[in-house]
């Protein structure tokens, strides 16, 4: 079980959905990227994604840790073939089954090592891909710079955050030195938003951790009263708002061929 995750099952998709145009261009991307065959999901979660390439035709294993996230998808769909499992540990697949690895707003959570090692075990060994898939914000959207704000009162805790361009570049790096060959990462799909400070810090209270750090309850009060305050200086108001642009954004690493099929 993933008690964090789990109980934010019933409000994930309310809190951090993507739009359903979104979703659409993202499966078509996904699809393009990847070879036919199996594709695996990492951090399925609530199966927003998961559940759209099923009904696109895809061949589809989705794991989790938690169950009551995995218990959403079930109710989008119930053909998914869905694993309760750590990614963390090694995990309940065969060697060289799957065409496709594919982590959505999910690989900043996992031990790199693990992942990148599990994942050249299950990779087919006629070739297959990785697939990192995160949103993006401009630098200078209210989340953006709140972000950067909540990372510098972490710090003063000593806590260092890792978020989605460290976690690219850290695995990127791993898999390269294991022959894996990046490829330029691309944009599946953009759409505006309406940014709201307050929205932000709410979101953030919600979430299981806090820039992808796991933080004790004191620790996380003290930084998102502070946050909240720096905001109202910063921009008079928490109910400050900016209209802006998110997109989310595919990185791949075509892994390496197995010597015998090449
Ligand atoms: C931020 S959610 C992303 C869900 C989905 N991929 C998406 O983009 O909507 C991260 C997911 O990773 C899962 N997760 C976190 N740690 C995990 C672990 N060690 N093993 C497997 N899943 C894990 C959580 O349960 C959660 O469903």
């Amino acid at each position: 079980m993933n008690a964090a995750f789990d109980a934010q099952a019933g409000s994930f998709d309310r809190r951090a959905g993507l739009p359903a145009a979104a979703v659409e261009q993202i499966v078509s991307a996904l699809r393009e990227v990847c070879p036919d065959g199996l594709l695996l999901e990492l951090g399925a979660g609530t199966g927003e994604i998961g559940s759209a390439l099923i009904a696109a035709g895809a061949r589809y294993t989705g794991l989790d840790l938690s169950l009551d996230m995995l218990g959403v998808f079930h109710g989008r769909t119930g053909r998914a073939a869905l694993l309760q499992a750590d990614a963390d540990r090694p995990w309940p697949l065969r060697s060289g089954i799957a065409r496709a690895v594919f982590a959505s707003r999910a690989a900043h959570l996992f031990t790199p090592e693990r992942l990148v090692d599990e994942t050249l075990r299950v990779a087919h060994p006629a070739g297959a891909v990785f697939v990192l898939g995160r949103v993006r914000r401009e630098g200078d959207s209210l989340r953006a710079i709140l972000r950067r704000q909540m990372r510098r009162l972490l710090a003063g805790h000593g806590v260092a955050g890792r978020g989605g361009e460290e976690a690219r570049s850290l695995l990127f790096s791993a898999f390269a030195a294991r022959g894996g060959d990046p490829l330029p990462p691309r944009t599946a799909a953009s759409w505006p938003v309406l940014e709201r400070v307050a929205d932000s810090l709410a979101s953030w209270r919600s979430k299981p951790d806090l820039a992808g750090a796991d933080v004790l309850p004191e620790v996380r009060h003290d930084v998102l009263e502070r946050l909240a305050a720096w905001a109202e200086q910063t921009w008079g108001t928490l109910d400050f708002t900016r209209e802006a642009t998110e997109s989310y954004e595919l990185a791949a690493v075509r892994l390496p061929v197995s010597e015998e099929t090449s």
